[in-house]
């Protein structure tokens, strides 16, 4: 091993490298490791178990696995552990701490001498964080998602988080669902290890990490529970001690190209609209941008092709067994970028010639491109007047009889405002109005996911499923209904949503991609007059976070961890 690589790379700081090493090399061998061992290829095992996320369950096995294969490659394997974010268990969003692991990953790489790492995440905002961090440290990285979860059953019924969770609860808030009936739901709606069992973020994320290059070909979509994501994960060990002896670092392997690539992945799988933010984000750390125009010609060309839930009926182990994203990928192929190269060293045209020829499909999952589940990609961007800088639909989940509508404004002026009055019974409000919810944006809220909120219960009673619903917050990968997103600049940036009061018309156009609030330039100027920015935390993370924290359309990574970013300047509409 050379002097700048395995024990010897990065030594720390004691004005003497001799004395560093030697030092170096004592501390490692009181961990029992052989003088042999300490000769080989380091390869770094980021763990991210945690008590408080279900979807890690499994991260002890495989990091044992990953160390199986490395060490049977010939390398040393050491785990470390990082931040965990189980993404029920965070308050007030786990979207606050993805920039939080995103540093955490980064530095432990840069570090700790290591040659490669192993990164093994699965929830909604690890991929992504690990991603993010990997792609800043430099170092050469593999991703392997835990996997998500296999479904449950419920009176005959299969049951899979967390499309079915959304599902119940709307029926129970409708009064069609017991209270009893909703606590066995509850007990059958999660009852494996894994990720949630749907297309919601973390598959997404899953299958953008193999489509980047970054995850082994075949590995997004293998359930946490299948003896085959042991094997992935020994696989991973062993070619992440490839990668550590002919590096290829994450620069070249996350280009223009594969995010493109990624991106019309996304829009044929309906996958989640936080791809959208996350992949800004990954890219975002290599200089790379991510046009929302870009997107909409993308999804003008690119047709939904897998049936799974939210948009669809099936589930992540039904995706597996039908072909998994290297399916998607052969319906794709005369739309890809084909020189991009992954982890393993091949070119994505090499992957596609190799496995093209015998691979089965299950067509009632992964639909042909010439017959696929809607002509559309999944997701679009609009803008105009309320939002200058894009807001986000995910059609293929909504109501197309709500696509061209224009009316009137029911306001919720912040979460506080929603949770107060949408039961009401004398909330003023109808079917055809628009309903739309401020201060729920980046800088305001740390962007929960409360995009999808609920239909106003004297609606839901009377049977109403779907409204439109405009927010500057982001939806669950696994939700549904004509919900109009990250509208940017947020309210609390000063965009246009911060002035809108109920009564003004608004207009959405899914076919003209625009998204506009029908008042005067004068109103617009008088009404922006009188706003003022909301205050400041005083200390600690949140106060960095507000102070630096990008809006959506740049991923809502930090200002000072992008390349060449000139500091956050939100656009402001004075
Ligand atoms: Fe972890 Fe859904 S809660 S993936």
């Amino acid at each position: 091993m050379s002097k700048s690589s395995g024990l010897d790379r990065g030594l720390t700081d004691y004005g003497d490298p001799e004395f560093s090493r030697y030092l170096r090399r004592s501390f490692a061998r009181s961990m029992g490791i052989s003088e042999e061992l300490l000769g080989k290829p380091i390869v770094g095992i980021a763990v991210s178990g945690s008590g408080f996320n279900n979807c890690h369950r499994t991260m002890d096995d495989l990091a044992e696995a990953v160390s199986r294969g490395v060490l049977s490659a010939g390398g040393l394997p050491l785990a470390f552990p990082t931040i965990s974010l189980g993404e029920v268990f965070l308050n007030p969003t786990s979207m606050m701490f993805r920039n939080l692991m995103a540093m955490d990953v980064e530095e432990m790489i840069r570090a700790q001498p290591m040659d490669s790492v192993v990164l093994i995440g699965g929830c909604d905002k690890t991929v992504p964080a690990q991603l993010m961090g990997a792609a800043s440290a430099g170092r050469p990285a593999i991703q392997l998602v835990t996997g998500p979860m296999m479904t449950g059953r419920y009176r005959g019924e299969r049951l899979g988080a967390c499309t079915d969770c959304r599902r119940f609860w709307a029926r129970y808030r409708a009064g069609e669902v017991s209270e009893a009936s909703m606590s066995e739901v509850e007990g059958n709606l999660a009852v494996t290890a894994g990720t949630c069992a749907v297309m919601g973020t973390a598959s997404t994320m899953a299958c953008i990490a193999e489509v980047l290059g970054m995850s082994l070909p075949g590995s997004a979509a293998i359930p946490a529970v299948h003896s085959a994501r042991l094997a992935a994960a020994e696989e991973s060990g062993k070619a992440a001690v490839r990668l550590a002896r002919q590096p290829i670092t994450p620069d070249q392997i996350i280009t223009a190209d594969s995010v493109e690539n990624a991106l019309r992945v996304l829009l044929a799988i309906g996958g989640s609209t936080n791809a959208v933010i996350h992949l800004a984000a990954i890219a975002g750390r290599l200089g790379i941008s991510l046009s929302l125009d870009r997107l909409n010609e993308i999804s003008d060309q690119t047709p939904v092709l897998v049936n799974l839930k939210p948009i669809g009926g099936g589930y992540m182990e039904d995706f597996y067994a039908a072909g998994g994203v290297e399916a998607v990928l052969i319906e794709l192929r005369s739309l890809l970028h084909l020189d991009c190269v992954g982890v393993d060293g091949q070119t994505l045209r090499q992957r596609l010639d190799r496995i093209a020829a015998e691979k089965w499909i299950d067509r009632t999952i992964i639909h042909r491109f010439e017959e696929p589940v809607s002509v559309g990609g999944g997701i679009v961007a609009l803008r105009g007047s309320l939002a200058p800088d894009g807001a986000i639909v995910k059609r293929a989940a909504a109501t197309p009889a709500l696509f061209e509508l224009e009316g009137r404004a029911v306001v919720f002026e912040n979460l506080d405002d929603l949770a107060r009055r949408i039961d009401t019974p004398d909330l003023d409000v109808t079917p055809a109005d628009i309903l739309v919810l401020k201060n729920a944006g980046p800088i305001a809220a740390g962007m929960p996911e409360a995009g999808y909120f609920p239909i106003p219960g004297k609606l839901a009673r009377a049977g109403i499923k779907d409204m439109v619903r405009i927010s500057d917050a982001r939806m669950s990968g696994t939700a549904y209904g004509t919900i109009v997103l990250h509208v940017s600049p947020e309210a609390a940036a000063g965009g246009p949503l911060a002035i809108v009061r109920t009564g003004d018309r608004i207009a959405l156009s899914v076919a003209k991609k625009r998204l506009d609030l029908l008042i005067s330039e004068e109103e617009r100027l008088r009404r922006l007059s009188s706003w003022s920015p909301p205050p400041q935390p005083e200390r600690g993370y949140a106060a960095l976070y507000q102070r630096s924290v990008l809006q959506a359309p740049q991923g809502c990574d930090f200002d000072f961890l992008v390349p060449g970013h000139a500091g956050k300047q939100p656009s402001r509409q004075k």
